[in-house]
């Protein structure tokens, strides 16, 4: 019916839609896949890091390695600079006097100078705004929402932080002797959609 050049042409672009099409799929089920979003989504780390033992046992504050939390949106990971401050005495061994693995991990990023790229694990659409220092300087204790990190020997989602998640807290009034009504800040969190999405 059609010429061979034009047949082949057709196929082509058959073709091309095909592998558009698929390349779409996958990229938005990468983005969009529910278990990224849920609670209890609890990726694998470069480093097997233990908030039982640092924040729990040892005590170390939060905003000790998260140091950005009062201060601005993003609460933000620590540099490898900032594990070496113990690290380069701290080097827990094995019974057989070697490096523990999770250590000698550590040992060879901090040699090689590569940053360790940590998987995210709470994450909010790009079109919401967050910030962590006016919840954090509101006297929100990080637990609220993050769970009680420093019983985590693994880093996981403790909410699925969903639109209706911030509104359920956004929405409980301030009690009348709330030390915060003085303060001049707003007795609910805003609920207006502006507040947001801007
Ligand atoms: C000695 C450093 C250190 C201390 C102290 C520490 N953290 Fe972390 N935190 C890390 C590192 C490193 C990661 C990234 C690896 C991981 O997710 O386990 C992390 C990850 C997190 C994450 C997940 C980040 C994401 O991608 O969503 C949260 C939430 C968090 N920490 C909260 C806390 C809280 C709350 C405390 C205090 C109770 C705390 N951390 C104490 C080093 C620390
Ligand atoms: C304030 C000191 C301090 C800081 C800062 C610190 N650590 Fe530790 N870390 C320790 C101590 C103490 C131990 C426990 C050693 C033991 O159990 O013998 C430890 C244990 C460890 C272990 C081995 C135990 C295990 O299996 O988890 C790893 C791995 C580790 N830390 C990684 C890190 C990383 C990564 C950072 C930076 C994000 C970091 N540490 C920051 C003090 C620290
Ligand atoms: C009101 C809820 C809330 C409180 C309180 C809170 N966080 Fe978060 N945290 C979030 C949300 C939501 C995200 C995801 C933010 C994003 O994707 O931009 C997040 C992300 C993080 C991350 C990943 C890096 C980043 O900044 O995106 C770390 C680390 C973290 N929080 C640590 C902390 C620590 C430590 C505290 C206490 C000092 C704290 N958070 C208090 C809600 C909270
Ligand atoms: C545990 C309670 C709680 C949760 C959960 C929470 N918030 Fe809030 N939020 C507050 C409070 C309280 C304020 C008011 C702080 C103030 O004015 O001091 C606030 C204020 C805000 C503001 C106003 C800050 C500004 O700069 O205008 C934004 C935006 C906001 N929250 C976004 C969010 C988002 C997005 C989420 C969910 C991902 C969320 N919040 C989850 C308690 C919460
Ligand atoms: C306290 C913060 C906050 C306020 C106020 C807020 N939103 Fe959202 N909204 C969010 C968050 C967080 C998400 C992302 C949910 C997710 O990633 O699953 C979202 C998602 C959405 C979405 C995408 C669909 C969905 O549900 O995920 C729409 C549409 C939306 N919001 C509309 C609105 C409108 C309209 C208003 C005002 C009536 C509003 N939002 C007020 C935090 C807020």
């Amino acid at each position: 019916m059609f010429t061979k050049k034009f047949d082949r042409r057709v196929y082509v672009a058959v073709a091309a839609l095909l592998l558009a099409g698929s390349l779409g799929m996958a990229f938005g089920s990468f983005v969009l896949w529910p278990s990224r979003r849920e609670a209890g989504y609890m990726p694998p780390q470069p480093i097997n890091y233990n908030h039982k033992i640092h924040a729990g046992d040892l005590k170390i504050e939060c905003l000790y390695c998260h140091s950005e939390a009062d201060k601005g949106p993003h609460a933000t990971v620590p540099a490898i600079s900032t594990c070496m401050n113990c690290h380069t005495e701290v080097q827990t061994k094995d019974g057989d006097g070697n490096l523990e693995k999770e250590t000698a991990k550590l040992l060879e990023f901090w040699e090689s100078k590569e940053p360790v790229r940590w998987n995210k694990v709470n994450v909010v659409a790009d079109f919401v705004y967050f910030d962590h220092s006016r919840h954090v300087n509101s006297d929100i204790a990080c637990q609220q929402c993050h769970g009680p990190v420093e019983t985590f020997e693994h880093m996981k989602r403790q909410f699925g932080l969903k639109m209706s998640w911030c509104l359920e807290c956004h929405k409980e009034p301030l009690a009348e002797d709330d030390p915060k009504r003085e303060l001049g800040r707003t007795p609910k969190a805003p609920i207006h959609c502006s507040a947001c999405h801007r």
